[in-house]
């Protein structure tokens, strides 16, 4: 009986009514949320939630810690970096990453260390960039892990989750320069052998410039997913990495640099045979030059680098020397370079090889003329001397 008084006429208003101004109740309570700025992340409010605020009333405090085993893990969280950092500008809250903690005092915690501790928040990223998540599912770092490497990052090594600013240009859709400088920094804190070398390197120095055409680690390496780099593919692979950028007219033209360097070293019989065997073997390591052999990895200096720079012999010699072991000092000389041999580069090379160009044709054109004329000669003579005889 119940079921059909709201089908009869005079209660139609007040339903619409009531319906009405529930949503306008609902969309209030929807908008006024501050957990509304990441909707798409399935947090929806709930009042429930201790807002950030209630955290940071005590995590503002100077000089408290929490004591892990022998350890002491300082808890202190500054209120005005969280507010900058892209965590908080997107309306995340602290609870949305510290699921477990609502209230105080917290549920015990039950490790021994401070690593131990950040492990316990190895998948807290996940719910939010789960292609970040997957793409290092595969990477070396993640199998130093799962080998037991404590030392091997976690997400929240490379990005303070409580300082990360934000490093995607909102309007660009790129990496800021900014965030691009910073990156072998990230790594150095791991990598520092690596990093000290590259930082004096010719693309290092001008990445701390400000250059944002050089490479960074992660260029070269890639970021969540980080291969193995000393694999056969890898090795083989290089040469197209480093013409990634030095084949690219438009961005050597600014440093006056040849763009001419793959067509030429894929022209040297090193080249030749790299990529012979990569369609021949691929998989095996090649054992010939690639370009790393001669200008290095991470301590590439420019060629004119009156140190170390390979236009100098006798840094190129070293070069050859770890597979050419008997090579002496003109041994080099048998790398023609990059250049075609022209009047400025490889002047005698170029000489020589126009004094061939022309000489040869001109001694064996002499010779077939001389022989032609000879024969037509001998041919006439005997004509001759048969109308004589
Ligand atoms: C009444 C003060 C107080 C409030 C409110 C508070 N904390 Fe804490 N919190 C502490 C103190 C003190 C410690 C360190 C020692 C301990 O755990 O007793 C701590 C430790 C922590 C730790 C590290 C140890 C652990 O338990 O994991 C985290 C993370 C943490 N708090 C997060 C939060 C979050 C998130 C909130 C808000 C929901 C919050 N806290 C609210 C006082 C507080
Ligand atoms: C984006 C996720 C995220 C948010 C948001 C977040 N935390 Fe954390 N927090 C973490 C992770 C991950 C750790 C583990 C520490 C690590 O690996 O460095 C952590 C660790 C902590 C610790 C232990 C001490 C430390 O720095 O390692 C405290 C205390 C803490 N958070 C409090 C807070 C408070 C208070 C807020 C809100 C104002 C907050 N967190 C917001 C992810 C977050
Ligand atoms: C070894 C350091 C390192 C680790 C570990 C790491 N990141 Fe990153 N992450 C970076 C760097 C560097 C960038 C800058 C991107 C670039 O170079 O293109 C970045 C970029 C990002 C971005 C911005 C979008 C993008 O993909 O460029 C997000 C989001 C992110 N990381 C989340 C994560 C999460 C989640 C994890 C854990 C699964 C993680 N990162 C682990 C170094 C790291
Ligand atoms: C509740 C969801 C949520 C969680 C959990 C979360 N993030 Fe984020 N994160 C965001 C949102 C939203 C942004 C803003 C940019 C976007 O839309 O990707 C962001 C941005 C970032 C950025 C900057 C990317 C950019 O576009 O500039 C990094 C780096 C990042 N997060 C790392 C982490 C790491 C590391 C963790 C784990 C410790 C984590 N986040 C956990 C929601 C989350
Ligand atoms: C928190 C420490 C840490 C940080 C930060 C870190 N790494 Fe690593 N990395 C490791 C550990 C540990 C290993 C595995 C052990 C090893 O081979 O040295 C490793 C391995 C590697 C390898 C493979 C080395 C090999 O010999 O196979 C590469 C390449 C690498 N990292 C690049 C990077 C880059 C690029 C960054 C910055 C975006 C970075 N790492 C940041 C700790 C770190
Ligand atoms: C121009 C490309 C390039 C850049 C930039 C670069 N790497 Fe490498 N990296 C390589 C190559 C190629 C190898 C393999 C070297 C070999 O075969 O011996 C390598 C090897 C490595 C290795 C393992 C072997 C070793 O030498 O320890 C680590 C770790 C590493 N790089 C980290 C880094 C870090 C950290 C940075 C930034 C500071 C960086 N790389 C910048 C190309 C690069
Ligand atoms: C992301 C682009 C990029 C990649 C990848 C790259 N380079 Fe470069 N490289 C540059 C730029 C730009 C310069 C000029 C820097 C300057 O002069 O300030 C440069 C400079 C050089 C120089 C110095 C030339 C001179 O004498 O001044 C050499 C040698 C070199 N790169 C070799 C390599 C090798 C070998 C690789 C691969 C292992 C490589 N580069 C990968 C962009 C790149
Ligand atoms: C990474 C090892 C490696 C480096 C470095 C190297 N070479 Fe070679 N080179 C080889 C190998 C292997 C061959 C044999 C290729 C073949 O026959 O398929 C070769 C072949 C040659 C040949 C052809 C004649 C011969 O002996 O078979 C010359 C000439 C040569 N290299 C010169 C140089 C010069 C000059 C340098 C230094 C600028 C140099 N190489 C650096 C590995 C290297
Ligand atoms: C066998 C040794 C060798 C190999 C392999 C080699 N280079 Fe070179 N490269 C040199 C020498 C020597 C010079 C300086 C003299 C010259 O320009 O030929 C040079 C010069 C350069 C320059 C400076 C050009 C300029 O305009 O001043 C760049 C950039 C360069 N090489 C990149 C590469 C790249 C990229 C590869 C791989 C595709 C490579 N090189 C392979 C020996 C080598």
């Amino acid at each position: 009986m119940h079921q059909r008084i709201p089908f009869r006429q005079p209660h139609i208003w007040t339903v619409s009514l009531l319906l009405g101004l529930g949503l306008v109740a609902f969309a209030l309570v929807v908008f006024a949320s501050p957990a509304q700025a990441a909707p798409s992340y399935g947090h929806a409010a709930q009042e429930d939630q201790p807002a950030n605020d209630f955290c940071l009333a005590c995590h503002q405090e100077e000089g408290i810690d929490k004591t892990l085993g022998s350890e002491s893990l300082p808890v202190t969280i500054n209120p005005t970096q969280f507010g900058l950092s892209v965590h908080a500008g997107e309306g995340i809250l602290c609870v949305d990453c510290h699921t477990e903690i609502s209230d105080y005092p917290h549920p015990t915690v039950r490790s021994n260390s401070i690593r131990d501790y950040q492990q316990t928040y190895a998948e807290t990223c996940q719910e939010c960039h789960t292609d970040q998540y997957d793409a290092a599912h595969d990477s070396v770092h993640q199998a130093a892990l799962d080998e037991g490497n404590e030392n091997a990052p976690l997400c929240a090594d490379c990005h303070n989750p409580h300082t990360q600013p934000r490093i995607i240009g909102e309007t660009s859709g790129q990496l800021t320069t900014a965030a691009r400088v910073e990156i072998p920094a990230t790594c150095a804190k791991c990598h520092t052998e690596t990093f000290d070398i590259y930082k004096n390197s010719v693309h290092g120095s001008a990445l701390a410039d400000g250059n944002t055409d050089v490479p960074t680690c992660t260029d070269c390496h890639g970021v969540h997913n980080i291969g193995d780099p000393t694999t056969a593919s890898f090795r083989n692979n290089s040469p197209a990495l480093c013409a990634d950028c030095h084949d690219n007219e438009e961005i050597m033209s600014k440093y006056g640099l040849s763009t001419n360097v793959l067509e030429t070293y894929v022209a040297d019989f090193h080249g030749t045979t790299t990529t012979l065997f990569e369609q021949q073997f691929p998989g095996q390591p090649i054992n010939t030059a690639v370009c790393s052999d001669c200008h290095g990895v991470h301590d590439i200096a420019s060629v004119d680098d009156p140190q170390t720079g390979i236009a100098m012999q006798e840094n190129l010699l070293t070069k050859c020397q770890r597979c050419h072991p008997g090579a002496t000092s003109n041994f080099p000389a048998a790398w023609m370079g990059h250049y075609e041999p022209s009047p400025e580069h490889y002047p005698i090379v170029y000489y020589v090889d126009l004094f061939y160009k022309i000489f040869i044709p001109a001694v064996l054109g002499g010779m077939i003329l001389f022989i032609l004329t000879d024969i037509y000669r001998r041919i006439v003579n005997r004509i001759k001397g048969v109308k004589h005889a």
